[in-house]
């Protein structure tokens, strides 16, 4: 198991000689290595059991760091870095040389964000380097929220995890790429839609597409959990799956079952998106087969929500 604390300068020494360490963020936990150094990029692509076509997302402490990475930022761009870095909001620019191919693939652009966690800013703002960091969790399974979410799955394989507690958004960055300087989002997450829109005006959305390598993170299965996964309306649902190895996610409803998870006993979305990750995990926790989720309402973190059941539930 690794190590879990609130060690800065620890985790600074393990980044410096080329290791990884598993970083909070306000999203979800990221595991993070020297973005310029190609074997530590190589690293995380290994404990994460990643395929190498999957580019990362570089993590910076502000915009004026950034643009040591990145070159002709669209206006669109440096206007929603304005507004919401630090924030859940990931944008893919041209990348200047300095960052290894690796870390995007061979894409010609890169993922860069400024995450709002106060313990990973103050990493970044004492390190010399960016870090590329993915969600710290094995491929294709949900993303960790928690210290104890990465140590469960990727402690083995790890000296340490610094401690930010449980993530407050608890659900991915949203991704924002450019042509012509038109924002489209491909992958909903936690900045709204709603919040985008209201600085920018309509954005495109081509988030949730199948099957383009070239955009991995829309890959459908993507987020699945261990037990299989069916949406639809939870009443209905009951009448096909047996009560007994089902366990239920719901909105807000109390199906009043031994095996359920509320996400939101209010109704609160954000609250929702808080819950999701932890709740598909505690789910494969139980005496289950199958999970029976209803769908939240589309609007605000709501289509993020949406986006990672239906992934979740996708074969
Ligand atoms: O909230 C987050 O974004 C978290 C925290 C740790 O920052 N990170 C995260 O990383 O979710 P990851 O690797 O699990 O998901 C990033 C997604 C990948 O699916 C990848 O395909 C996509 O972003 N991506 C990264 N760079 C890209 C690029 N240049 N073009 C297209 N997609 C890119
Ligand atoms: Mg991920």
């Amino acid at each position: 198991m690794a190590a879990i604390g609130t060690d800065i300068q620890y985790a600074k020494a393990l980044l410096e000689q080329g290791d990884v360490v598993a970083i909070p963020t306000e999203t979800v936990y990221g595991l993070a290595g020297n973005a310029l150094n190609v074997a530590a990029v190589a690293r995380i692509f290994d404990v994460k059991n990643r395929p190498q076509f999957d580019p990362l997302i570089v993590h910076v402490p502000d915009l004026n760091t950034a643009e040591n990475y990145i070159q002709n930022i669209p206006a669109a761009a440096r206007q929603l870095a304005d507004y919401f870095w630090p924030g859940p909001l990931t944008l893919l620019l041209e990348k200047k040389d300095i960052i290894p191919d690796l870390v995007t693939s061979g894409l010609s652009t890169v993922g860069i964000r400024c995450p709002d966690h106060p313990l990973t800013r103050q990493l970044l703002k004492e390190l010399p380097f960016p870090l590329a960091a993915p969600s710290a969790n094995p491929f294709g399974y949900v993303s960790p929220t928690t210290p104890q979410h990465v140590n469960e799955q990727l402690g083995d394989k790890l000296q340490y995890i610094l401690d930010g507690g449980a993530c407050r958004v608890g659900i991915e960055s949203t991704i924002i790429g450019f042509e012509n300087d038109i924002p489209t989002v491909y992958r909903m997450g936690g900045l709204s839609l709603e919040q985008i829109e209201h600085i920018t005006g309509p954005v495109q959305v081509q988030a949730h597409s199948s099957s383009n390598p070239k955009a991995p993170g829309q890959l459908k299965s993507h987020y699945a959990p261990g037990k299989k996964v069916i949406i639809g309306v939870i009443e209905e649902l009951l009448q096909q799956y047996p009560a007994h190895t089902s366990g239920l996610l719901t909105f807000h409803n109390d199906f009043n079952s031994p095996f359920q998870y509320i996400l939101s006993p209010s109704g609160n979305l954000d609250e929702a998106a808080q819950n999701l990750f932890t709740a598909l995990r505690a789910f494969d926790k139980m005496p289950i087969d199958y999970i029976l989720a209803e769908l939240v309402p589309e609007t605000g973190l709501g289509r993020a929500i949406n986006d990672r059941l239906r992934r979740a539930a996708a074969e």
